[in-house]
């Protein structure tokens, strides 16, 4: 799928209306990010959750707007001198490389992880860049039938989400349920 059309994008990840189900000041709050934390926002796309997020790490933390699509890291960059939000750092990440430029203490990839070609490889990139206490957030759509998202056979289930992050030492440390058409899982490296 493209995402090279940033005008198409916007009308459609901006939507006013998104809200509603999306619930993104819930999310934001539910991820806990303190003052000076380092974030990554993966697939960042059009910025929704990233501006969000750098209001939460205030000027002295940093959120890196990684994703893979020249067009929205333009536009992320464009987004970010206008809202005045130097704490942003748009990433140009490969399809099978987050390319983190240095540990984080929260991967965010909020409906980008059914995107990913070759989940298991990224995830393991994605893993060594995560600080001793890194977290992971995943939002992704339940795979059922709904009024919204994506085809059924793009979806990934809950569970997959979960046996993809055993497979690289990341356990489910939280489980939220307050979206209507998502899931939201927060992972924590796995002790032993
Ligand atoms: C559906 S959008 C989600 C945007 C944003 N997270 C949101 O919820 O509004 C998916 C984004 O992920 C990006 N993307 C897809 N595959 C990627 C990859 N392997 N690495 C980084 N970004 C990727 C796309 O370019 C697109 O901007």
């Amino acid at each position: 799928m493209s995402f090279a059309d940033v005008t198409r994008w916007v009308e459609r990840f901006e939507a006013p209306e998104r809200a509603v189900w999306q619930r993104p000041a819930e999310v934001i709050a539910a991820l806990n990010v303190q003052r000076g934390d380092r974030v990554a926002d993966i697939g960042a796309g059009t910025g929704y959750f990233t501006l969000p997020l750098a209001r939460a790490v205030g000027e002295e933390g940093v959120v890196y707007a990684v994703d893979d699509e020249p067009a929205m890291l333009a536009h992320l960059k464009r987004r970010a001198a206008h809202e005045h939000a130097p704490m942003i750092n748009a990433v140009h990440a490969s399809a099978r490389d987050p390319r983190l430029p240095e540990r984080v203490d929260l991967a965010f990839v909020a409906n980008t992880y059914h995107h990913l070609a070759d989940r298991r490889r990224w995830l393991a990139r994605l893993r060594r860049g995560l600080g001793s206490d890194g977290r992971v957030a995943i939002v992704d759509w339940h795979k059922r039938r709904m009024p919204i998202g994506p085809e059924q056979a793009m979806k990934l289930s809950a569970r997959t989400v979960i046996e993809d992050m055993r497979s690289v030492g990341l356990r489910l440390a939280r489980k939220e349920s307050f979206l209507p058409y998502q899931y939201f899982l927060i992972f924590t490296p796995t002790r032993s």
